[in-house]
């Protein structure tokens, strides 16, 4: 017989593989040849039901409809499968004590206003004083002065300034910072909340069908910058916080855990503006210097 090299179950995978055309990209070659044999092994492990094919198809279809301007469920999809962590793990690996990367998240969608050292990004005050202070330096230790720190995290009942526009100030609880001479930032914010991602649709299903709960442990988002290094997006995680050992988005990494100890002095307390008693943490920052382009190597 003619080996017409038609479909088959057995040899589904690498006739699809044959049909990719010469003029595809090979990086995309790469990831498309290694998508299709993983997603019919898949397939043919699971003995996928045509039923299951379809609600798979329906909830991925919900998931689209439930992305707008200011939603994007298939992040979430990928932030709750683990995906997303293991794609910024995998392009961050830690290294040479360098600050450990993890997720961006949603909630960056509004520039941090510039703001002076010492600053309070507790624009209307509400929850428990906490005085932040840190210092960026080079993985040589060197300090790095006018490094810029980009912070943003929700309130003491766990929401940001963009879900609660009708209660808390436009601003609320974000800053961006500038290190002093010797690499420093310090400012004056309150202890987050732990906070469940949005869970009204598709991804939130999945996770009831599955008897998970949708909480994030309490944070506070930093993305530090400084010239000829490469910059990092992480968080400051609140060690106590409900949820540290499971949060829903996989981003805790031992290294990014803090404790924030209370500070009873109220002569201090007054000197900073802030309210008696009061917590601090601290949290340094280090940057990787960032490799040199092609077309500055000798
Ligand atoms: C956040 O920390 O803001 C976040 C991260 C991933 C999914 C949802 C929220
Ligand atoms: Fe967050």
């Amino acid at each position: 017989m003619t080996d017409r090299g038609l479909f088959t179950e057995e040899r589904s995978a690498e006739v699809v593989i044959d049909s990719l055309g010469p003029s595809t990209d090979l990086r995309l070659r790469e990831i498309l040849t290694s998508l299709i044999q993983h997603l019919h092994e898949f397939v043919k492990d699971v003995q996928l039901t045509e039923d299951e094919w379809s609600k798979g198809i329906e909830f991925l279809t919900r998931t689209g409809h439930t992305c707008n301007d200011v939603r994007q469920e298939f992040i979430l999809l990928s932030d709750v499968l683990g995906v997303s962590m293991l794609v910024e793990t995998i392009n961050h690996r830690a290294f040479d004590h360098a600050t450990e990367q993890t997720v961006l998240g949603p909630f960056h969608m509004v520039d941090s206003p510039p703001r002076a050292l010492g600053d309070t990004i507790a624009l209307d005050g509400v929850g428990e004083p906490c005085l932040v202070t840190g210092r960026v330096t080079g993985a040589d230790g060197t300090p790095l002065a006018g490094a810029s720190v980009d912070v943003w995290q929700a309130n003491a009942e766990g929401f940001y300034d963009v879900q609660q526009p009708d209660i808390q100030p436009e601003l609320n609880l974000r800053g961006l910072f500038t290190t002093d001479d010797e690499g420093k930032f310090w400012f004056r914010s309150i202890v987050p909340r732990y906070y469940p991602i949005p869970d009204d649709g598709p991804v939130g299903e999945l996770l009831a069908v599955t008897g998970r709960h949708p909480n994030r442990p309490a944070h506070i988002h930093f993305i530090v910058r400084a010239d000829g290094h490469e910059p990092v997006t992480t968080h400051l995680f609140v060690e106590g916080s409900p949820y540290i050992d499971s949060d829903v988005v996989f981003g805790v990494k031992e290294s990014l855990i803090r404790e924030f100890p209370v500070v009873d002095d109220p002569e201090r307390a007054a000197q900073l503006g802030l309210d008696n008693p009061f917590r601090t943490v601290h949290f340094d920052v280090t940057l990787l210097e960032s490799e040199p382009r092609k077309a500055d190597q000798p």
